[in-house]
């Protein structure tokens, strides 16, 4: 390979011209393999020695390569690593927070060249390669103490290292080569020209980053309704790989909790989420500086942090205003320390609230685990009750994993509430019932089977609940009686009942000759049930009788015939009826699409939503 194709395969960087903010150092630097590249370097990678990375080796190796660091490159050399570590500054004097390193034991080291590259690999994959510059010998307990103080050597990443016999540190420029770690890592992981892109799309100016962990209290509510009011939408960072003490609330519940309160009380397409390594929310000056750059990067312009979780403030915003003459144009927001106030009887800060301390309630994070633990409800004050519902039933489902019930150990409790609204957002449409009741041949099943197909083919979740169908499984024990009917529609309701909970659109097909029945469905499917009469005279459908079943009733040979031998009883004001005595199937199916559309059921196209706003 000659030196200019090797040029090609490191790091580009790109000017943005998407009118948001400027990355740090003014461009996007990324550092991916080009497609047209991507074959060469497969074939060559066996001859390169192979270095084993970890996880969050993997994790950071994509970030770098996305441009999420820039003006990063690559895993840090030793000039850049002293330089960060000694005076919190990238080599040109830019600050720069936290070191990127790449390490690796004694025997990976003696495999290495200093001024060659080595292959990366995640267990099997290869995910890059390194050009290996330099490589030093890590003293884990200064870097320790010069980024967490005097318990650094228990943070995650170092304990981590120091577990895997990590001693010395590769830098150089890194290329990444698997399409999308978070594939191998199974995190959703978007690069920040793909977030840049969904903000110019939606033509938003200003993007705020809250420095919140799992917002999940009224107090980070607050404060992201705050950061949303100042802007045109939030990005969520979410840490990944962070390990729960046995002391607090497992971090599992924690992000369900906050995804709830996203979901329920924010408008969720303003809401943008990425995963971030988990060191960026600790709360010293050099976390929260290097939160700040990520999220430049990212297209944001407003960092909000709470002050009541910030480091030192002084000494932050100290070094957010001379960072600030090195290219971090991202604004800083310090947020006053909020609490609960009696007296006002909601969230308040100290800049707004005028009442005694007496008013205020403070509820530690140790409380509110000790309360969670003993099955106590947490008060509204702390955080929604939907929300206190959801974390006490994924800590006591912890609770019951841990005390040695068979099947209770490797139970990941996870406090599952996704929201209908959240399925919607989704699919784009509404959950409902279309209840078509209607003597035997009256036409519901066809009906339903079209409507179904074009409900399907316009990209909606559909499926046909039909009364033949089901009598031949889950309901094959029933007759026709009317206890039998009874049960037979309870059934299919409770089914229906279901389908809407996945946020379907169900078209059902049953008889459902009663009209108490029918009002029992009602009840068991709420207001998503559509009561739809599929209007037919009995000489119609007599004279049809598809399946020959009139015949055989007028002869005797079926008891209890709806329409010969049993009532039924049409609907006294169904939402829809179509008659399929005068209406061709066509038009039967366009008049329940409009029905479907004029009672918002239907998907909303994007060109509709555009045109409407
Ligand atoms: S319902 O009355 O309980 O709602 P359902 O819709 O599930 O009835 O089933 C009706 C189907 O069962 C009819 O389409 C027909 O094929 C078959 N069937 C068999 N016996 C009867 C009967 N006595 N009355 C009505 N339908 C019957």
């Amino acid at each position: 390979m000659n030196k200019s194709q090797m040029n090609n395969l490191y790091a580009r960087s790109v000017q943005l011209d998407d009118g948001l903010i400027a990355p740090y150092g003014g461009e996007l630097v990324q550092a991916y393999v080009p497609a047209q590249l991507r074959p060469g370097l497969v074939e060559r990678l066996p001859t390169l020695p192979r270095l084993q990375i970890s996880a969050a080796e993997l994790f950071d190796l994509e970030m770098i390569a996305s441009g999420a660091h820039s003006p990063l490159n690559g895993f840090m050399t030793q000039a850049c690593y002293a330089s960060v570590l000694a005076q919190t500054r990238l080599p040109g004097g830019r600050p720069w927070g936290l070191p990127l390193t790449l390490a690796v034991t004694h025997a990976a080291k003696l495999t290495l060249t200093v001024g060659h590259e080595a292959a990366l690999y995640y267990g099997a994959d290869p995910v890059g390669v390194i050009q290996v510059d330099d490589i030093f010998a890590w003293d884990a307990p200064a870097e320790a103490r010069a980024l967490w103080g005097n318990a650094g050597m228990q943070q995650t990443r170092i304990a981590q290292r120091v577990a895997q016999q990590a001693a010395y540190l590769v830098g150089g420029p890194v290329a990444f080569l698997a399409a999308r770690a978070s594939n191998l890592l199974r995190h959703k992981h978007q690069w920040p020209r793909d977030v840049r892109a969904q903000v110019v799309e939606h033509g938003w100016q200003q993007v705020a980053v809250p420095n919140l962990k799992f917002p999940w209290r009224r107090t980070d509510e607050h404060l992201l309704k705050n950061a949303l009011d100042t802007s045109d939408a939030l990005l969520l960072h979410v840490p990944v790989d962070e390990e729960s003490t046995p002391h607090s609330i497992p971090q599992p519940l924690l992000l369900s909790a906050s995804r709830l309160l996203i979901e329920n009380y924010f408008p969720i397409e303003r809401v943008m989420e990425n995963p971030v390594s988990a060191e960026l929310f600790a709360a010293t000056p050099r976390a929260e500086l290097q939160h700040a750059i990520l999220s430049q990067n990212y297209g944001a312009s407003q960092f909000f942090m709470p002050q009541a979780t910030s480091a030192s403030v002084p000494e932050v915003l100290e070094l957010f205003a001379d960072a600030a003459h090195h290219g971090l144009a991202i604004h800083p927001v310090m947020m006053p320390a909020a609490f609960h106030c009696e007296a006002c009887s909601g969230v308040a800060t100290e800049k707004s609230c005028p009442h005694a301390a007496g008013q205020r309630v403070f509820i530690s994070d140790v409380d509110i685990y000790a309360k969670l633990r003993s099955g106590d409800p947490l008060p509204p004050s702390v955080t929604r009750p939907d929300i206190a519902r959801a974390l006490a039933r994924g800590v006591s489902m912890a609770l019951d994993g841990n005390s040695g019930m068979p099947g209770g150990r490797n139970i990941h409790p996870h406090a599952t509430e996704v929201s209908s609204e959240l399925r919607q957002s989704l699919s784009g449409h509404k959950a409902s019932v279309l209840w078509m009741t209607g003597l035997s041949g009256s036409g519901k099943s066809t009906i339903a089977h079209r409507l179904e197909r074009e409900l399907l083919l316009s990209g909606h979740n559909v499926f046909v609940l039909d009364g033949d169908t089901l009598r031949h499984g889950l309901n094959k024990d029933l007759g026709f009686s009317e206890e039998a009917r009874r049960e037979n529609l309870r059934r299919a309701g409770e089914v229906a009942r279901v389908m809407l909970e996945a946020g379907m659109i169900v078209i059902a097909s049953f008889i459902s000759p009663f009209r108490a029945e029918r009002d029992m469905v009602r009840q068991i499917c709420g207001a998503k049930f559509f009561e739809v009469y599929v209007e037919a005279s009995l000489e119609d459908c007599e004279t049809r009788d598809p399946k020959g079943l009139y015949k055989r009733a007028r002869a005797g040979l079926i008891p209890q015939f709806t329409g010969i031998s049993s009532p039924y009883e049409a609907p006294v004001d169904p939402q829809l009826r179509l008659d399929t005595t005068r209406q061709s199937l066509d038009e039967c199916i366009n008049q329940s699409m409009n029905f479907m559309m004029e009672a918002g059921l239907l998907r909303v196209s994007r060109a509709a939503v555009k045109r409407s706003a």
